[in-house]
């Protein structure tokens, strides 16, 4: 059964899938009439579904390592248990049906204009405008939105219109009117040509606002999708010349946020001219991903995760990133910033700092962010002897060769960027001291995966050690996330094989999300954007964490760059340099990604 959370005071008990208490209707009602964001998270983001009552035992499918085709009923955002909870929740308001649909429409009278700010560009096209089309398809979006795109290219409405229909997606599992509802999500789609540091033109964009806000509270939203450099201008014209004048203005921060210290507070410093923190939503769309927004879920609501959450019984933890294609037509952008600003400092670090996090005194983003500040705070310098690095070099498979990283015409010939990288990092604090916390991130590798491996101690005195040989690193637990693709939770433990003797085996205990889960997962983008929509900053980064952030890696950094280190040569499609390896083994640590466990 399905038990949502109905409010705040309810919360506590509803975290068993036996036992529950409604809150009486009246009061339910009053509350969903003033919901907020934070509701909604807690509400429908923290609603519980126990496992069906008759569970069949699976028949498992190999697939790939951790995926296993089930014969467990798929879940459809709860509503497989439809029926049950129609009898248990006999009375449910619009609202609430809404908020177990995950996200909130403001039904109040304001309007909210969603400017982005490099329409033309690429993640303006591939990202922003497919996320927000999936919003309004979704019921998301607020019941008076507008969108404009800016940039300085000239194009008609309809031109933008064509251009963005081009990438909108229908979701897969409502294709019904999806022609109809993209004609009326590009209707409300508007452009205006104009420079980014010009304030006149943005006069002229606020102007065409106010006629579609038609006097209503107007609440306006920036996306920044443009290269750094121009971050400030573009800030400084839509806060002086385009701010709304009666609701609220939020800008929304593409990455990179500087290359090191100095630039981030730079940055900060000049951002903070025109808008106050408050009004900064730094995006790493990483936290967007689900798994990542459900690794707090994963620890904080089930009771045998947590006691175990720790250096008495985890023996290192392993963040993976990789990539099979190189940095095709990115090559100019990658060669300033490298894989360690690309992905480690960013990506991997928020996803290590949610990891490790003491619970947080609740919900509320700045809970959530004080307990990953501290994270942050409380790691060791980041030395160059525990980071390795590499670059892609050309090479030939089947008869196709790959380019080298630099066989792309906007990257430097002799160019020493890195596109691998692999750090051991380490947390000085009570919880994780001494405790390896391996990065490792690359371009042009052999698959693309993200992940979260944790490999847990040896059991012991084991009374079956001696059914694993000598190697008993190989019989320890291993709890793996895989973020992307196919997104799985799967639990490695040992077993004994069916049978009259005593042999023993290593099997997953599997959570696939696409046997479980009949809905789409969206993507992180759709969940960032509504986020910036309602006000709600968790999965935002504050200043001071990308101050953090920084202070961890800048050091190393200027080393590499300064010492000019030669990177690894790594074939194009390989797993990468060797290297990793040896900084791996330094710690008593294999790379899980590489076990002999794992189905190629
Ligand atoms: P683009 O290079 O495509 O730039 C976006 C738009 O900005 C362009 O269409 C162009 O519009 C304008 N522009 C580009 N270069 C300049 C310049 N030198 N001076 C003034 N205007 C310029 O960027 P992306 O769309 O790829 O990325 C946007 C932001 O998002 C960047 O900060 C990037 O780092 C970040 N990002 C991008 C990702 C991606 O997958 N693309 C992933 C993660 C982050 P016009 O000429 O019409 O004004
Ligand atoms: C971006 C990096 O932040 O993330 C890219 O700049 C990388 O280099 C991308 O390819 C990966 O995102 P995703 O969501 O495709 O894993």
């Amino acid at each position: 059964m399905a038990i949502t959370l109905y409010s705040t005071h309810c919360r506590s008990l509803a975290t068993s899938s036996s036992s529950f208490q409604l809150c009486p209707l009246s009061s339910n009602l009053a509350y969903h009439q003033r919901v907020t964001f934070s509701q909604r998270f807690l509400a429908s983001k923290v609603s519980l579904k126990s496992q069906p009552q008759s569970y069949q035992i699976p028949v498992h499918t190999q697939q790939q390592e951790g995926s296993v085709a089930a014969s467990v009923p798929p879940v459809e955002n709860g509503t497989s248990h439809k029926q049950l909870n129609a009898e248990l929740f006999s009375v449910k308001s619009p609202q609430e049906s809404r908020v177990e649909d995950g996200c909130e429409k403001d039904e109040n009278e304001s309007t909210v204009s969603i400017t982005v700010v490099g329409a033309s560009g690429d993640l303006a096209k591939k990202k922003i405008f497919p996320a927000l089309f999936a919003l309004y398809y979704e019921g998301c979006l607020p019941k008076y939105f507008t969108i404009f795109g800016y940039a300085r290219s000239k194009m008609t409405d309809a031109e933008l219109r064509n251009m963005v229909s081009k990438t909108l997606t229908c979701r897969i599992d409502k294709r019904e009117n999806c022609n109809e509802k993209m004609d009326q999500f590009l209707k409300r789609c508007f452009y205006h040509s104009g420079q980014y540091d010009s304030q006149e033109n943005f006069a002229v964009l606020d102007k065409k606002l106010k006629e579609h806000e038609g006097g209503k509270t107007s609440n306006r939203l920036f996306y920044l999708s443009i290269p750094p450099n121009i971050f400030i201008d573009a800030v400084k014209c839509a806060s002086l010349s385009a701010s709304s004048g009666n609701g609220w203005t939020r800008v929304i921060v593409e990455k990179p946020f500087g290359r090191d210290s100095e630039s981030s507070a730079a940055l900060t410093k000049s951002l903070k001219q025109y808008l106050t923190e408050d009004q900064i939503f730094r995006i790493d769309h990483y936290l967007g991903k689900e798994l990542v927004e459900n690794l707090s879920v994963l620890r904080f609501s089930n009771l045998i995760f947590e006691p175990l959450w720790s250096r008495q019984y985890i023996r290192n933890v392993q963040l993976i990133f990789s990539e099979d294609f190189g940095t095709e037509g990115r090559g100019g952008y990658f060669d300033h910033y490298g894989i360690i600003r690309d992905i480690m400092q960013n990506h991997l670090l928020q996803i290590l700092a949610l990891f490790a996090m003491e619970t947080p005194v609740s919900l509320d983003a700045e809970d959530i962010r004080n307990e990953k500040v501290k994270v942050l705070r409380s790691m060791r310098p980041l030395q160059l002897e525990d980071v390795v690095v590499g670059q892609y070099k050309s090479h030939t498979r089947g008869g196709v060769t790959y380019p080298a990283y630099v066989d792309d015409k906007t990257v430097p010939l002799g160019s020493f960027t890195p596109t691998f990288a692999a750090a051991a990092l380490f947390i000085n604090n009570a919880r994780w001291d001494g405790v390896p916390f391996l990065m490792k991130a690359g371009k042009a590798l052999h698959n693309k995966r993200a992940e979260i491996r944790v490999q847990f101690r040896h059991v012991p005195g084991n009374l079956y050690n001696r059914n694993f040989g000598t190697d008993l690193d190989r019989a320890t637990n291993e709890l793996v996330i895989r973020v992307q693709p196919d997104e799985a939770i799967y639990l490695k433990i040992n077993n004994k094989v069916p049978g009259l003797g005593m042999k023993l085996d290593r099997s997953n205990l599997n959570l696939h999300y696409a046997a479980r889960y009949s809905k789409e997962i969206p993507d992180a983008y759709e969940r960032l954007l509504l986020d910036a929509i309602e006000g709600e900053r968790r999965l935002f980064i504050r200043s001071d964490e990308l101050d953090a952030a920084w202070s961890l890696f800048t050091p190393v950094l200027k080393e590499l760059e300064e010492k000019k280190i030669v990177p690894e040569y790594y074939p194009y499609g390989s797993r990468g340099p060797v290297g990793a390896h040896y900084l791996a083994a330094r710690y008593n640590v294999r790379w899980g990604d590489l076990g002999t466990d794992v189905e190629h």
